[in-house]
């Protein structure tokens, strides 16, 4: 599988990063940890599948996402729209750091993940907003030409996840997200064995890419970051669509018009994907 970023430059900078992007408490939990401990737990994610959680990983999400606020071109005072965030924090993390002026909202649609967001995201010195609706619907909520980016952080699969579910009468809404997770990722195994798995779901997809792109300044930025956790991929995800959704992703939103994908220079096309609004 190809790595996620590049180990070198990457371990170059851990340090760095870490005293820029972790509190002073994480960052003492960070430092008790041995120099080639920490390298090792950087080699292991960047090669991805992920299997460990870890304050490596944090740093690592958190300064990965400052460098792609940049090639957003967010200004100092951005209006950055999270799409599906479950309650991962590392993009309002990140802001805090580098774009503390801005307005950070996220469309998040499970009650007990927003709940865990809104706590971890409590004491950041940032405007944080959650929407608890589908973000399908963010047409009723925010007007048109506002958002300055709009990001998924692990969350396409997430909001194909969601659709499937909608589909078949699951409630996403008021569960417990994990205890349901084997049921989607079944759903999702069904869907792509019986060749329907496209076309049940690249139409609500696209229709969602589309109120994102009305919301979106002209000159805004949808940017789509995902990678393979070996935890989804034991629990029977199809492998060829979990490993390849920016690709897959990548061809449909080509259909679109008005908004259209750009390639930033360090930026590994396999897991990521930005499209800019004309
Ligand atoms: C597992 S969680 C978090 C994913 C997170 N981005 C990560 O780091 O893996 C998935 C979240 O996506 C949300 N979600 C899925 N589809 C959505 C949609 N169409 N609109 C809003 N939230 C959505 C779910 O409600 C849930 O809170």
């Amino acid at each position: 599988m190809k790595p996620l970023d590049d180990y070198d430059r990457w371990a170059d900078r851990l340090e760095d990063e870490a005293r820029k992007v972790l509190s002073s408490e994480e960052y003492e939990h960070f430092a008790a940890i041995p120099r080639q401990g920490r390298h090792q737990q950087l080699k292991e994610l960047l090669q991805a599948p992920i299997v460990r959680f870890s304050l490596v990983n944090e740093v690592f999400f958190r300064a990965r996402w400052s460098e792609a606020l940049q090639a957003c071109r967010c200004p100092s005072r951005a209006f950055v729209l999270e799409v599906a965030s479950g309650a991962e924090d590392c993009i309002p993390q990140a802001m805090a750091r580098t774009h503390p002026e801005s307005r950070y909202v996220s469309a998040n649609l499970n009650r007990q993940l927003t709940q865990g967001l809104r706590s971890r995201t409590a004491d950041l010195p940032l405007q944080v907003e959650v929407i608890e609706d589908d973000a399908k619907n963010l047409g009723r909520h925010l007007g048109s030409n506002q958002v300055d980016a709009a990001l998924f952080h692990h969350g396409v699969n997430d909001v194909i996840q969601g659709i499937l579910c909608d589909r078949h009468g699951i409630d996403t809404v008021h569960c417990n997200w994990m205890a349901v997770l084997p049921e989607m990722v079944a759903l999702l195994r069904t869907e792509a064995a019986a060749g329907t798995y496209e076309a049940h779901v690249k139409g609500p997809f696209l229709g969602l890419v589309r109120v994102l792109q009305e919301i979106l300044k002209p000159g805004g930025t949808i940017a789509m970051f995902h990678f393979p956790y070996q935890m989804d991929l034991d629990l029977g995800y199809p492998p060829e669509i979990y490993k390849n959704m920016i690709p897959i992703t990548r061809c449909w939103t080509a259909e679109l018009s008005g908004i259209g994908e750009i390639s930033i220079s360090g930026f590994d096309p396999q897991w990521w994907l930005f499209l800019r609004k004309e």
